[in-house]
């Protein structure tokens, strides 16, 4: 009997798995078939729990429009990273939008659970915004290997996200400075990696490379330790984790390195620090085509370094004249096109071209630009390859020309220009003013309104004064006494209730 069932019971389990199987299949094609979930006023509470890439829009908008055919072709890619896709009509559901600030459309924003970690920045193919979510499907934090040699080769491996953080705990369950991290870890999912690290082993391998094995006593029992991979190096937060009252602290130190020194600007990168910052930033042009980009970027490097490490609130970016050339000449004026590799001539006057450097001003949307051809053919031939003697005086050059750029830069010491023309410029100067003056005035409600209230009073002060213009002789400004019912008669320098009248109105009343 015993025999016989035994691949019956086989049977019907793998018929079971066949038919699940099959339905599992039918039900993501029909999730697929489904489109992208249209969200409402109150559907919008689906975003509490999951992955989520949302689009609001409205349909009046042309880009929106554009976007149409493309929004549900991301249902099915995005399902196999368990991604979720929506879409909010903002004409029709208010509500939503505003709970999430919309301020313009399209907006496409990805949730995490409830928390919005990013709004998209890039470019809007199915490619790129498949590849988006794709690279939100791994996990946050990773762990760390073990030993010294895959801890090195692990933090080199993704030149895309050039800052790692490594929080390291003796044992998994010391919960330490978990909180700031795995917010950290969200926060900068595009640009940073996260890993976590446990055990005796690891922290001998990670004090190594920070090279601190020597100078630093073992950490105290229980310690929880945050280590950044930055810059090519490995560098120790300055506080044990449990030390710390605030877990801002630690965030804070986390936002503060997220870019290594020398940045390569992209969109993504681009928004975050041209759109929202207040501070400077230096962009250099350049193309990997030239035989002299390493060089001229180590220049650049040690320029962001030196002060980096003096403190200047300046970032240091570069950006490929190859794909960014029409926003280079859009907003500072370089030419269309960059220079092909072949064609670089110094000496092509005064109009900058690449690779050019170009300081940015964002509170007062101004930029001030510096030509570096002429100063790197002063270094050798602009076509050949660069061999170590010829890289370092570039390296030297590039570094002392920039010192001086932007010491003169930052002591206003050069002309600046308007970023994107006077067209653009004025009335983003005038909103920015306008702006300025809106939140100095919610900033000082009291002050406002005591100026309010001064400026109504003495209109009405002004009003009395000048109003009843009956009792006022406006030829010889001497007010007349007033009958009552009747017209005035005489002055007040006549009546003889004013004794210390002065002798000219005296005789001015004379003559009356
Ligand atoms: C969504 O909420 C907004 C604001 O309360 C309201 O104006 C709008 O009519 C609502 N939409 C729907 C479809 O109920």
């Amino acid at each position: 009997m015993l025999s016989q069932q035994q691949p019956r019971r086989g049977m019907v389990s793998s018929l079971l798995a066949v038919v699940l199987l099959v339905a599992s299949c039918l039900a993501a094609v029909a999730r697929a078939h489904a489109g992208p979930h249209a969200l409402t006023n109150d559907s919008v509470s689906l975003l509490s729990k999951g992955n989520w890439f949302v689009k609001f829009h409205s349909p009046s908008c042309g880009h929106c429009k554009r976007l149409e055919p493309i929004w549900p072709q991301l249902v099915a890619p995005a399902a196999a990273h368990s991604v979720n896709i929506a879409s909010i009509d903002c004409s029709a559901h208010s509500l939503a939008c505003e709970k999430y600030g919309i301020r313009g459309y399209p907006t496409m924003k990805f949730f995490m659970n409830g928390e919005e970690v990013d709004t998209y920045q890039g470019q809007r193919t199915v490619e790129a915004f498949s590849e988006y979510v794709a690279s939100l499907s791994a996990p946050l934090i990773s762990m760390l290997p073990t030993t010294g040699d895959e801890i090195k080769k692990t933090l080199q491996s993704d030149t895309s996200k050039p800052v790692s953080f490594i929080r390291w705990v003796p044992d998994e369950s010391v919960p330490f400075g978990a909180v700031p991290f795995v917010a950290a870890s969200k926060k900068l999912v595009f640009r940073s990696r996260f890993f976590d690290a446990t055990g005796p082993e690891s922290l001998a391998h990670l004090l190594d490379l920070a090279k601190v094995s020597g100078q630093r006593p073992p950490p105290a029992d229980g310690a929880a330790l945050l280590f950044m991979w930055r810059d090519g190096k490995l560098s120790l937060f300055p506080q044990d984790l449990t030390s710390l009252e605030q877990d801002s602290a630690v965030l804070d130190f986390i936002i503060r390195h997220r870019y290594p020194p020398l940045i390569n600007l992209d969109a993504r990168s681009g928004a975050d620090l041209v759109g929202d910052s207040d501070v400077p930033l230096l962009i250099a042009f350049t193309s990997p085509t030239y035989p002299f980009h390493y060089s001229l970027l180590d220049g650049l490097r040690q320029v962001a370094r030196a002060s980096e490490a003096a403190g200047v609130p300046l970032h240091f970016t570069w950006m490929s004249s190859d794909t960014w050339s029409p926003y280079a000449s859009r907003n500072f004026k370089l030419p269309i096109r960059p220079v092909p590799a072949e064609e670089l001539r110094p000496g092509s006057g005064s109009s900058p071209t690449y690779p050019s450097v170009v300081f940015i001003n964002p509170p007062e949307q101004t930029f001030t630009a510096l030509p570096l051809l002429d100063l790197l053919a002063e270094q050798g031939p602009l076509n050949q390859v660069v061999d170590p003697e010829h890289a370092a005086r570039i390296v030297a050059a590039v570094s002392a020309s920039l010192t001086q750029f932007v010491a003169d830069t930052q002591a206003e010491k050069l002309p600046a220009a308007w970023i994107g023309g006077w067209v653009v410029a004025i009335p983003r100067l005038i909103a920015k003013r306008f702006e300025f003056a809106f939140n100095w005035a919610v900033a000082h409600p009291i002050l406002v309104a005591s100026m309010f209230i001064g400026v109504i009073m003495s209109f009405v002060y002004c009003i009395i004064k000048i109003a009843p213009s009956d009792d006022y002789d406006s030829y010889n400004e001497a007010p007349r006494v007033l009958q009552p019912g009747g017209r005035p008669t005489g002055r007040v320098a006549a009546a003889p209730a004013a004794p210390a009248a002065s002798a000219s109105s005296k005789k001015s009343a004379k003559q009356d």
